[in-house]
């Protein structure tokens, strides 16, 4: 019997992807825009201790590995962190440490960071409340949260057949992040996204929401 429930895209689908992932010079272009925008953002160091939630093959903290300290890959994707291990190995890389990691199934590292980066992968998380209140828990008081993902939309990035959050509503975010413990919170648009479905060509917009958590 088949199903036309949405499916969740898992680390399976993940795996099947990390191979081409570079290919794709969109990737590519997304994850330089939305580095230069965290260093227009945050002041950033050399002894800034990151994790990088939902990896995926690095794109976003390679480009800012040289300006910043230990940086922690986290991805619930093997063949993604396969990716990430093959090129820190081949560009001789010393501060990237790639961790097959759930925050939704795994304990939470005990290790505290200064700044918090995920780049597309929160619209994957059903529960933001709980990964917001886990990156709260995660980083040092002061530190920096950079969430980078879709404005909201009708479904169609994805399609009906994908069960995933419709990207997010900016004021809604804001509110959740605030009930999460986070001040200074900011968004802007860094990078659209061209996609052609049913109904023709469609921009999709992808913000990056930074913000500090309290009491630094
Ligand atoms: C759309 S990709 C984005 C990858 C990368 N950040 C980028 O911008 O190119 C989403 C990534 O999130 C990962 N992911 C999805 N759900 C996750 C979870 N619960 N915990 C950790 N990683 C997750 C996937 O394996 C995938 O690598």
């Amino acid at each position: 019997m088949t199903s036309n429930q949405p499916t969740k895209l898992d680390a399976t689908h993940f795996d099947a992807k990390a191979r081409q992932w570079d290919d794709n010079p969109v990737f590519r272009e997304r994850g330089q825009k939305l580095a230069q925008a965290i260093r227009e953002t945050v002041p950033l160091h050399r002894h800034m201790s990151v994790l990088d939630y939902g990896c995926g093959t690095g794109l976003l903290s390679f480009p800012l590995k040289d300006e910043l300290g230990a940086i922690l890959l986290a991805d619930s994707s093997a063949g993604m962190l396969d990716v990430v291990a093959e090129k820190i190995a081949a560009q001789g890389v010393t501060n990237m440490t790639p961790l097959k990691l759930d925050l939704l199934a795994d304990p939470a590292p005990a290790q505290k960071f200064d700044l918090i980066v995920t780049s597309m992968t929160l619209h994957h998380v059903p529960d933001t409340d709980h990964i917001l209140h886990l990156f709260h828990g995660l980083l040092q008081p002061g530190g920096y949260l950079c969430i980078a993902d879709l404005d909201q939309e009708d479904g169609s990035f994805h399609g009906p057949e994908v069960d995933v959050l419709h990207g997010f509503d900016r004021a809604d975010l804001s509110l959740r992040a605030a009930q999460a413990g986070f001040a200074d919170v900011q968004f802007r648009t860094v990078f659209s996204i061209a996609k052609e479905n049913a109904g023709g060509t469609r921009d999709y917009p992808v913000f990056l929401m930074t913000a500090r958590r309290a009491g630094a």
